[in-house]
């Protein structure tokens, strides 16, 4: 009975683990402009007075073997309330269109322009990236987040959502802190950039809290919240790269114990919509087998002994000449099942035709580091969480 129970949990996690292939893509096709010249001409906009930086609070949920942090935010006038999660690989935040008929639009809330007065048409199409099966078209509205609006937002209007694991994600739509000021080849503006440019906020710069145990967590935007770290942060570089715009830093070295996730040229990426540490196949085969992982049927994804977390060795990331480290009980994805009992699941998954040199540093991670996006520097900086 636990087995087969625990073998729905882990097919649950599996299927968010494939699934969430696209949202770590490196490719953003939809921000293919050179974004230099474009920050400098945000920059310049600047106020002399820096408006103070703005908070929204997180919402921890568990469903199906993820885990989920979800803000509130508002589309139109007067606002429709959405759920979102917070997405930094993409650049425009979007929600399901009224006309969307797909099940997950009807199961989910779905914006009406009808409803709304500051509705403006745009119609450009946008779509996710390769096999999300998500797409409709830019519209631009209010959008109200963290307490300020932003008058004529360009966002995505879903119409066409097609998505098996999407069916099961308890939010609405996304709000979108990808990389960049634009949200298309067309120049739409991304929130923050918006945000900016209207005097909401003073900088791009946004900050992630994510609670342990049952506290939820606090996306900070404009600046960071200093009380929700302790410590400096560690800043490591975005790289610039035309073909790859995304928040991808350079690292020196991840390995748990003896076994080496990644030695040279090194990437991570922070992202609060996937519990796991995502990397090739080979990379999360060689850790789980030093962890004594078993196989539970499931590609790239290895069930662990609870009773033995204690005996394991530590994470360690080396990221701007300093050590970040994450111990067993930190990394290890950990249910409690009905009576009580725990299940252990590897947070290391391997995903196929994974870079080797890229890892992905989900919401475990992020747990125990704030988080800071930092665009006007191009960098990533972590801290220890408070
Ligand atoms: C939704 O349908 C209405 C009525 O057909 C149409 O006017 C509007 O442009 C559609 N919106 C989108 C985003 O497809
Ligand atoms: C996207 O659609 C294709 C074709 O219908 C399907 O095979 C694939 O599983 C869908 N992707 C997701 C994530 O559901
Ligand atoms: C990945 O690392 C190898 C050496 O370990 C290097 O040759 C290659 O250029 C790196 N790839 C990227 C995308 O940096």
């Amino acid at each position: 009975m636990l087995r087969l129970v625990s073998v729905l949990v882990c097919l649950g996690t599996l299927e968010a683990a494939v699934v969430a292939v696209p949202h770590v893509q490196l490719d953003v096709p939809h921000v293919p402009a050179p974004v230099q010249p474009v920050i400098g001409a945000v920059l310049e906009q600047r106020k002399a007075a820096e408006p103070a930086p703005v908070s929204l609070p997180l919402t921890k949920v568990e469903a199906d073997g993820q885990r989920y942090f979800l803000g509130e935010m508002s589309v139109g006038t007067p606002g429709q309330a959405m759920t979102v999660a917070v997405d930094i690989t993409f650049p425009l935040s979007y929600v399901p269109s009224i006309n969307c008929s797909d099940q997950f639009c009807t199961d989910h809330k779905q914006y009406d322009s009808a409803a709304s007065s500051t509705y403006e048409a745009d119609g450009t199409p946008f779509e996710l990236s390769l096999g999300q099966n998500v797409s409709g078209v830019i519209s631009k509205d209010a959008i109200s987040v963290a307490g300020a609006t932003v008058s004529g937002q360009a966002f995505g209007e879903a119409t066409a959502v097609w998505n098996s694991y999407a069916l099961r994600a308890p939010n609405d739509g996304v709000l979108a802190l990808g990389f960049g000021f634009s949200v298309s080849q067309e120049g739409a503006t991304t929130i923050m950039g918006s945000m900016i440019e209207q005097g909401l906020i003073g900088q791009w710069l946004a900050g992630i809290w994510l609670g342990r145990g049952d506290a939820g967590g606090e996306l900070t935007l404009g600046g960071l919240n200093d009380d929700r770290r302790s410590g400096e942060l560690a800043w490591a570089p975005v790289t610039f790269n035309e073909e790859h715009q995304s928040w991808m830093a350079s690292v020196e070295s991840l390995a748990v114990g003896e076994t080496s996730i990644c030695s040279e040229n090194c990437f991570v990426t922070a992202l609060s919509t996937t519990p796991y540490f995502f990397m090739s196949m080979d990379a999360a085969k060689a850790v789980n087998d030093a962890l004594g992982g078993f196989d539970i049927g499931a590609p790239g994804v290895a069930g662990l002994d609870c009773s033995t977390l204690y005996t394991l060795p530590t994470l360690e990331i080396e990221a701007a000449g300093r050590t970040l480290e994450m111990s067993p009980l930190e990394y290890t994805y950990i249910y409690t099942l009905g009576g009580g009992v725990q299940m252990c699941l590897s947070g290391f998954v391997g995903l196929p035709d994974f870079d080797d040199n890229v890892t992905v540093l989900g919401s475990l991670f992020m747990q125990k580091f704030y988080t800071a996006y930092d665009m006007d520097n191009m960098r990533v900086g972590f801290a220890d969480s408070a």
